[in-house]
């Protein structure tokens, strides 16, 4: 990993063993994109690449009159000189101008990465994992500086990017868009696979060709929302899991944002991600600074399977921090789905005791612990043992439940309030709400005033009561309703266009508050399931609930399709009873638990409710799961058979030594006389003899060849049933 500065060319490459990434200064000061993708060499000059020749009816830089911002490719262009492409940013000046020009001043290049303050960033441990060039630019006439900031990691073929406006002047300027990143590619021979659902139907990979014109998905609702997720994947049309190339866009923010490709009719590709421009403005006073969140990168030449694990490996070893880094995560028992809020002491008890004997390690208490919570019209807000469901509070909970063996945790959503709490008839005018106009309700509640530090402050005192008074190794942090009418009580009226970022600022503030306080705390994210899925949210809490939808053959797809841009040890997944309570579907508890594994792995039910010979697999499942859950969360993970082209699925993981795999294989529809095949593994060693179930294999048999699935797997005439599966171990003899 290096990063060049080539003076008299006025080029930065910026490369490690599998990328390059090279830019340079362009004629009119701005800076202009050479190249980005497999790594290149260097050489002195890349000025070639820059396009300078006339064209009828486009504007060139006045003092060069050749050089277009419109006819090469920017870094991070403006809008209303020579280009008219979507811009990355705009600042409005007291004049009324929204015409800026960003020209280089500066730049300084160091080892390591610094930190984003009160924001969620990837990190470099040590010096030697990153390096970073940030490139000073400044608009001379409204006396902003930009600072365009670049880390390139040594292990990874990845790329950070930000940027920071400093308001160097007197007046105060107005930022109505500040992107993250541009980056824009010569050729438009691309799809744009994005990550699309609703609740219970998330992350669902959907692919659209690109052409001239915008194609884009973007979040309004104030999280960065299961209707589209912050992570897009650029692809070169033929690219699949196994070959091609493609770049990766994952945006490490939790709110409003905007993932936009447009194709240029002069034939260049540009990308932008960053914060959703619609109904942000945000006000920068003299000597003030603003920072974007970061956008991460990533590029391939070997696949989507290769992107994937790219970024499975830099979150779980720079983006997630603390104690649960790296760490298998416990096996819990959730008892939403068993009891949904009709519990008491001794209900929770009984389902916790039951769950010790099967093997479980921890225990999480779900809504309906406080206020007046009874069902989802209440409480809100009373963040206080309701002493009619723990006559002892949390602690007693906490410490009956410890002296059975097991861990403890519970349920909190601490950005919400129901119109019926203590809290909201006290302070109404902390919601987020229009005085006079009636404000739209979720979920029977209203959305806490997060930009607000003294909302955050009350909330944080009151769980701070709960949680250090208890036993407490686990915190599951809902979130179960979109923004709606966006406006602070507690602010002038030309700084409402700052709300949807500072109360994401806010959420991320109370994360940092709770985590330094009680550090051992495991925290799981969460917002309806998966409406807030995002990388953001894995620097706070390394794993997030993925769907609230449990069944297992829907949780193929949405693991599936989260496998994509986050680690396995991330996608929380759990057994859940049957009929599944989503979908009405039942399966076995088998395949319920072959799904599960390959995620975070708990059981969202009452054990008492299933059969004694359910249960003694349950023991099975949980002994397994203990032994591989090490390989399962952090191996290399290989997505083998699409649940959305075939009726079969199928993934597996692979230890770093190669000298262990596990294989998922499902079956979510049966196909009458067909013949059931060959399934080819991925990522094992070629030369290596392997043992699989009673049969010895090579790898290079496996993997091109492939495993006979008929002896697996299907007898007779249809291969196998609906909804059968097998998980299989694979060993080097
Ligand atoms: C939505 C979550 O996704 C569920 O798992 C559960 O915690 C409920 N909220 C509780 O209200």
């Amino acid at each position: 990993m290096n990063i060049i500065c080539n003076k008299s060319s006025g080029h930065f490459h910026l490369y490690n063993d599998r990328i390059s990434y090279i830019i340079a200064v362009a004629p009119s000061g701005e800076l202009t994109n050479i190249y980005f993708g497999k790594r290149i060499h260097d050489r002195d000059n890349f000025s070639y690449v820059i396009f300078q020749m006339g064209m009828p009816n486009i504007a060139v830089d006045a003092d060069t009159e050749s050089y277009s911002m419109e006819l090469n490719r920017q870094e991070y262009p403006s809008f209303g000189t020579t280009d008219f492409g979507m811009p990355a940013f705009e600042v409005e000046t007291e004049n009324g101008s929204r015409i800026s020009s960003f020209v280089y001043k500066s730049h300084s290049i160091y080892k390591g990465k610094k930190e984003l303050t009160g924001l969620p960033a990837t990190y470099a441990n040590e010096e030697k994992e990153a390096m970073t060039l940030e490139v000073l630019l400044e608009d001379e006439q409204a006396k902003i500086v930009l600072t365009l900031f670049y880390t390139i990691f040594d292990n990874y073929p990845v790329v950070a990017r930000h940027a920071e406006f400093r308001n160097e002047g007197k007046d105060t300027v107005k930022l109505t868009k500040a992107l993250s990143c541009c980056l824009d590619l010569p050729d438009q021979n691309y799809e744009m696979m994005q990550f699309t659902g609703a609740w219970a139907r998330e992350r669902i990979p959907e692919v659209r060709k690109l052409t001239n014109g915008i194609t884009a998905v973007e979040s309004k609702r104030g999280t960065s929302s299961a209707n589209f997720n912050p992570f897009v994947i650029m692809k070169r049309p033929k690219t699949d899991d196994f070959s091609g190339e493609a770049f990766g866009f994952s945006f490490v923010y939790s709110g409003n944002f905007i993932a936009a490709a447009e194709g240029s009719t002069y034939g260049r590709l540009r990308i932008v991600m960053g914060i959703n421009p619609e109904r942000f403005t945000w006000i920068l006073e003299s000597e003030e600074s603003f920072v974007t969140p970061e956008v991460v990168i990533a590029h391939t030449d070997l696949g989507l399977n290769d992107l994937s694990r790219t970024y499975h490996r830099l979150y779980n070893n720079n983006l997630v921090r603390g104690k649960w880094k790296n760490r298998p995560r416990p096996i819990l028992n959730n008892n939403w789905e068993a009891t949904y809020m009709d519990f008491t002491e001794e209900s929770i008890l009984n389902i916790a005791s039951k769950a010790k004997q099967a093997g479980v390690e921890l225990f999480v208490l779900d809504d309906g612990w406080f206020g007046e919570r009874d069902d989802d019209f209440a409480g809100l807000g009373d963040w206080v043992e309701n002493p009619k469901k723990l006559p002892q509070g949390m602690a007693g909970l906490s410490r009956k439940i410890n002296a059975m063996g097991l861990d403890f945790g519970f349920w909190i959503e601490p950005e919400m309030v129901n119109p019926n709490s203590n809290l909201y008839r006290r302070h109404p005018e902390w919601v987020l709400a229009v005085p006079g106009r009636k404000p739209s309700l979720g979920r029977h509640q209203l959305v806490l005033d997060f930009s607000r530090k003294e909302v955050v402050d009350y909330i944080y005192n009151m769980l701070y009561k709960v949680i250090s008074g208890a036993s407490i190794s686990y915190i599951k942090w809902d979130m179960n309703r979109p923004l709606t009418e966006v406006f602070s009580m507690d602010s002038p009226p030309e700084k409402q266009g700052m709300i949807y970022h500072k109360y994401v600022l806010g959420v991320y503030s109370l994360y940092t508050r709770l985590i330094e306080t009680f550090p051992d705390i495991l925290f799981e994210s969460c917002s309806s399931g998966g409406n807030r899925f995002d990388a953001g949210m894995l620097y706070y809490a390394p794993q997030a609930w993925c769907s609230d939808n449990t069944d297992a053959i829907d949780r193929l797809r949405i693991q599936y399709g989260s496998s994509y841009g986050y680690p396995i040890v991330s996608i929380g997944s759990h057994v859940s009873n049957v009929p599944n309570q989503q979908t009405g579907r039942s399966t076995s508890i088998a395949t319920r638990a072959n799904v599960a594994y390959f995620g975070t792995y708990g059981y969202e039910l009452d054990l008492n409710e299933i059969s004694s010979k359910d249960f003694e697999e349950v023991k099975e499942q949980i002994e397994f799961m203990k032994k591989y859950r090490e390989l399962i969360q952090f191996g290399d993970f290989y997505r083998l058979r699409s649940p959305f082209e075939t009726d079969q699925t199928a993934w597996m993981v692979v230890s770093k030594d190669k000298k262990k795999a596990i294989v998922g294989f499902y079956c979510m529809k049966s196909n009458v006389n067909t013949l059931p095949g060959f399934l080819r593994l991925a990522g094992l060693d070629e030369e290596t003899l392997y043992k699989m179930e009673d049969r010895e294999y090579y790898g290079d048999e496996l993997m091109n060849m492939g495993i006979t699935l008929s002896e697996f797997y299907n007898k007779g005439f249809t291969i196998s049933e609906d909804y059968s599966s097998f998980v299989s171990v694979i060993e080097a003899v």
